[in-house]
C-alpha cells in the first residue's frame, strides 16, 4: 500500500466511526448551502489529503447564493452528475473530484448516485461554488441516509472535499479552526452569532475566463517555494484578532481595512512564489484604484479578491446607490437579509 492509499483508508476509517454503511433511509435527500467568502484567508495546508489548514480563516455566508443539491441511487454503473440541468461528462475533473469524495460515502461498492445540482452566482463570478457544492452534497448525503449528524461532524465530512467548504455549512460568519488532530477531528467551521444587516457584499466581475491556476494547486506552490510564507501565518494571526474584534463591536471602518489588508497581503504573498502567481489583470487594477478614489473621496468602501480577477466589495447599506451609480454592473448581496445566523442550512433543522 503506497502513503495515498493508507491515508485514505485512514480517512474512511475516520468517517465509520461516525457513519455506519447502511442503505439510505429516504428515496432522496436535498439540501442547500450558502457560497462564503473569506474575510481572513486561509492559504496552505499542513495536509494535503485531509485539507488541514496552517491557519485559522474566517468567513461571511451569502445568505440565499448558493447551491441546492438533491441526491438519489442511481441504476446506472456510474455516478450521474447534473449541474445546473446538463449531465458532466465522466471524464471532466469536476465529474471526477466529485466521484472520489462520493467514494467516502457509498455503503456498498455497488452503489452509485444521481446527483442534481443547481447554483444559483452568476458561473463568472469567480465565487467559491465549489465550496457552497461540496457543503450542499454532505448535506443531502445527511439527509438521503438519516444520519443525523451534528453540524460540526458535517463541517468535517465538508471539508475533506474543499477545505473551505467546512464554513458553508452555515449563514453568517464562520471561523474555521484550524485544530491540531492529525485526523482533523478538531478542524471545522465554528459559527458566530453576530449579526450585522447593515452589511452589504458587491460582486464586481471583471473576467469569465478560467482560473490560471486552481487555488488547490496554488496555495501548495506557495507553501512550498515563498520565504514569505511564515510571515502570511503571522499576518493571518494579527488580521484575525482585528477581524473578530471589528465583528464584535460593529465597527464597520475596522472590519473593511483588516479583511482589505489580508486580501492584499494574499496576494503579495501569491507574488512571492516561485513561480510567481498573479490572479489580478489590469481591469482589476483599475478597480483597487477606483475603490480607494471613492474612500478618499468619503465612501467607505472596501475590497477583498481570492483566486481570480474578481472583486467582492465590502460596504453599509446607506452608501448602496452610491454604488451601483460607481459600478454599473455591481450586484448587491444582503447577507442576513432574510436570515438570521448561525442557521444550519439543511432540512431537518440544527443540531
Ligand atoms: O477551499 P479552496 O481550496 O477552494 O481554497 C479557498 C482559497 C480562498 O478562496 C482564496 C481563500 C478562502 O479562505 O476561501
Amino acid at each position: 500500500m503506497n502513503d495515498t492509499t493508507i491515508s485514505l483508508t485512514l480517512i474512511k476509517s475516520m468517517i465509520r466511526r461516525f457513519i455506519a454503511p447502511t442503505a439510505p433511509k429516504k428515496d432522496r435527500g436535498q439540501a442547500f448551502a450558502p457560497v462564503n467568502i473569506a474575510l481572513c484567508k486561509y492559504w496552505g495546508k499542513r495536509d494535503a489529503l485531509w485539507n488541514l489548514p496552517e491557519t485559522n480563516s474566517l468567513s461571511i455566508s451569502l445568505g440565499s447564493l448558493g447551491a441546492t443539491t438533491q441526491i438519489q441511487l442511481s441504476d446506472a454503473s456510474h455516478d450521474q452528475i447534473f449541474l445546473n440541468g446538463e449531465l458532466i461528462s465522466a471524464s471532466t475533473p469536476f465529474a471526477k473530484r466529485t466521484t472520489s469524495f462520493l467514494d467516502l460515502f457509498r455503503h456498498s461498492e455497488s452503489t452509485y448516485y444521481h446527483i442534481e445540482t443547481t447554483v444559483n452566482v452568476p458561473v463568472a463570478a469567480g465565487l467559491a461554488s465549489s465550496a457552497a457544492g461540496f457543503a450542499a452534497l454532505v448535506l443531502a448525503l445527511n439527509h438521503l441516509y438519516d444520519w443525523q449528524l451534528e453540524s460540526k461532524q458535517l463541517s468535517i465530512l465538508a471539508r475533506l472535499g474543499s477545505g473551505s467548504a467546512c464554513r458553508s455549512i452555515w449563514h453568517g460568519f464562520v471561523e474555521w479552526h484550524k485544530g491540531e488532530e492529525v485526523t482533523g477531528a478538531d478542524s471545522h467551521g465554528v459559527p458566530m452569532m453576530d449579526i450585522w444587516p447593515a452589511l452589504r457584499l458587491g460582486l464586481l466581475i471583471v473576467s469569465a475566463e478560467c482560473k490560471s491556476i486552481s487555488s488547490r494547486l496554488a496555495m501548495e506552490k506557495t507553501r512550498a517555494t515563498s520565504l514569505f510564507y511564515p510571515a502570511w501565518k503571522d499576518c493571518v494571526t494579527q488580521d484575525l484578532a482585528r477581524i473578530k474584534e471589528a465583528i464584535s463591536t460593529q465597527n464597520f471602518v475596522k472590519l473593511g481595512e483588516a479583511s482589505e489588508a489580508n486580501a492584499q497581503a494574499l496576494h503579495a504573498l501569491m507574488m512571492t512564489t516561485l513561480p510567481s502567481i498573479v490572479y489580478a489583470n489590469a481591469d482589476t487594477v483599475a478597480l483597487w484604484h477606483k475603490v480607494w478614489a471613492l474612500r478618499a473621496e468619503g465612501c467607505p468602501v472596501y475590497f477583498t479578491q481570492d483566486a481570480g480577477p474578481n472583486l467582492k466589495l465590502l460596504f453599509q447599506a446607506q452608501d448602496t446607490e452610491r454604488l451601483l451609480l460607481a459600478f454599473k454592473d455591481l450586484k448587491v448581496i444582503a447577507p442576513f437579509g432574510s436570515f438570521q445566523a448561525p442557521l444550519v442550512s439543511f432540512e431537518g433543522g440544527q443540531k
